[in-house]
Formats: C-alpha cells, structure tokens, sequence
C-alpha cells in the first residue's frame, strides 16, 4: 500500500467527507420542532414546551414566555430548576409569603393528572400561618401538623421580618401548622382559614439551619412513563406524540416522524430519511473505494 500522496491528502479528504456528513445531518438534528431550552432550562423528556413533543402526560404543562412557567390551575408558577437524575423540578409561587415578604394567602392546586404524575415530595412542606382558633389544623385536624428537623412554628414567628407582624398575643403567636401537600390539597386555604401560607423543599436538609436560610418553594418528584423513549433518543430523535392520538412517536426531523427510531425504524411520514448512520456507511464504502483504489 504505497501511496505517492502525502498522508495530508487523505487526511484532507476524511475531513471533508465528516464536514459533509454534518452539513448533510444537521436539518434533520437540529430543527427546532422540539425546543430543547428555556430560560435557561433544559427541557427533556418527559417535558415539553411544544405540543407533540414529549410525553402526552405533560401536556401543557409548561410554558416558556422568556422564563419557563409551570401551569397549573391556580397559576403559573415560575420553574426554578429540573433535575433530570432525581426527577423533580422546583416551583416558586411568587406569590406566597416568605422571610421576608408577607402576601395574602391563596390557593395551591393541581389537576387531577398533576396531583398523580408530579407532586410535592415528601420533604416539601406547607406552612399555615395565622390561623384562627377555629382552624381544623388547630382542632379535629390536629395530627396533620408536625415539627420537622427539629423546627417549631414559633421559630419562624420569631426568625423571620415578615412573620413578625404576627405578635403572640398575651405571650401565645396565632395558630401554625407544618403541613404536607395532602392537607391542602384536601382543603382550601378558605376552609383551613389561615391568612398566610409558605412552602419549604429540601426540609430533610434543614437541621441546625434557621429560616432565614431555608429553601422556600416546592419541590415536584415526577414520573417518566415507560414508553421506549430510550431506543427514540439513541438513534437521535426526541420522543414526542401525535396530537390526535397522543400515541407515542419519535420525532427525526421536519419530515420524518417513525414510531419508534429515527434510524431504521418504521417511517411514518413522507419525505427523505437522512441519518448518520446512513452517511456513515457511505464514508465507510467511499473510504474503502479510495484504499483499493491506491
Ligand atoms: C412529526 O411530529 C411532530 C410532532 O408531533 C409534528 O409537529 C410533525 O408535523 C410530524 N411530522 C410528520 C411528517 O408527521
Ligand atoms: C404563558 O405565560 C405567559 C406569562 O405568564 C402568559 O401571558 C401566557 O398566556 C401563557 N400561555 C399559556 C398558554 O398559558
Ligand atoms: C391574622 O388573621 C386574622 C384573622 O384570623 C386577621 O384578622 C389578621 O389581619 C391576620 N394578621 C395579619 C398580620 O394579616
Ligand atoms: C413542636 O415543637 C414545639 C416546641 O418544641 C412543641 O411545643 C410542640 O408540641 C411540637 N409539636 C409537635 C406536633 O410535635
């Protein structure tokens, strides 16, 4: 295998077939049908912020206008993050009280598919605050309020700028409860009849830490529905669904929907099939003609 050529020559030539291949491949990789960003978000699977794209479950679920909101029947609520290994993403209701501002109460809801496919964790609690004496927390519903990592309700009364508006009364602060996503999902902020309401994440996390410090928003754990995403995603498609059916499909380009993977799979839509795989073959066979041809 002598070649007159110097090796510049091939080298050359492997640089301008991989050029090619990546000029040829990039319509079909990164045409934004499925936006993969917002805010500063990465937006994967199973989520999405185009119809089509993602897991039906989700659907319209998030909203990018600039910032990427979380929507929900009683409002948007901005995501602060998504953390794609542990599946949750966090939620700030700007709206609710915290250390340091003190706002009107008001509801916390989710739709029936939201409340099942991504609720509060476990380590995100709901804080009443100023609740009457007749509040249930404070009566027959007693045994939903808890203390957590060592934490009382008077330590936020007496820690935090806001809550301190809350005087005790003869030596007594008004009525708290530390609570879970189920109380409140089970009763309004009207039936619990406490004026303000927090939320704390992370609570596991808190021991020995004041409220000043404390993390205030709500932490979502969510599901992934089991759908064979994985095989869609290896062959360089992104996982989305018919808007019709909302059956399952793995999204290859402007042109080309499989049900399954981009590369091999059963094309769905009309058009030209262009994938790695394919160029990589032809480099593959164009290298090997060059090699006889020497
Ligand atoms: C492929 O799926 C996406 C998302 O559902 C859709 O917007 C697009 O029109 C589909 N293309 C074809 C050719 O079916
Ligand atoms: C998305 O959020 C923006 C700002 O909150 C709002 O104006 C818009 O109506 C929202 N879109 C949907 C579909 O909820
Ligand atoms: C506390 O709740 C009572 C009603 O139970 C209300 O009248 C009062 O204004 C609330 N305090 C503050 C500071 O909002
Ligand atoms: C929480 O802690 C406070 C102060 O240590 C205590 O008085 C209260 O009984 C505790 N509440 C619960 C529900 O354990």
């Amino acid at each position: 295998m002598q070649s007159s050529k110097p090796p510049i020559t091939i080298f050359n030539i492997i640089l301008f077939m991989i050029i090619s291949i990546l000029q040829l491949t990039k319509p079909v990789c990164t045409l934004p049908i499925c936006r993969n960003l917002c805010g500063g978000i990465a937006i994967n699977y199973p989520f999405s912020i185009d119809d089509g794209c993602g897991a039906p479950q989700y659907r319209k679920m998030l909203n990018c206008s600039g910032d990427l909101f979380f929507l929900t029947p009683s409002g948007n609520y901005r995501v602060r993050s998504i953390d794609y290994e542990k599946q949750t993403m966090v939620i700030y209701d700007p709206s609710m009280s915290t250390c340091s501002t003190l706002q009107p109460h008001h509801d916390f809801i989710l739709t029936e598919i939201q409340s099942v496919v991504i609720p509060p964790t476990s380590d995100t609690i709901f804080v009443l605050l100023n609740c009457s004496i007749d509040s249930p927390v404070l009566n027959h519903y007693r045994s939903l309020c808890f203390n957590f990592s060592g934490h009382s309700c008077d330590e936020l009364y007496s820690s935090c700028t806001s809550f301190k508006l809350f005087h005790p009364l003869s030596g007594v602060y008004p009525g708290c409860c530390y609570t879970s996503y189920n109380t409140v999902k089970l009763m309004s902020m009207n039936i619990l009849d406490c004026s303000h309401y927090t939320t704390v994440y992370n609570t596991d996390d808190l021991k020995g830490i004041g409220p000043l410090d404390w993390s205030y928003g709500i932490k979502l754990s969510y599901m992934v529905p089991n759908t064979g995403c994985d095989r869609c995603q290896r062959t360089g498609g992104t996982c989305g669904f018919d808007t019709e059916t909302e059956v399952m499909l793995c999204v290859c380009g402007s042109s080309t929907n499989s049900t399954r993977e981009c590369a091999g799979g059963i094309v769905t839509g009309g058009g030209q099939k262009r994938t790695p795989w394919v160029f990589f073959q032809v480099l593959v066979l164009f290298m090997g003609a060059y090699n006889l041809s020497i």
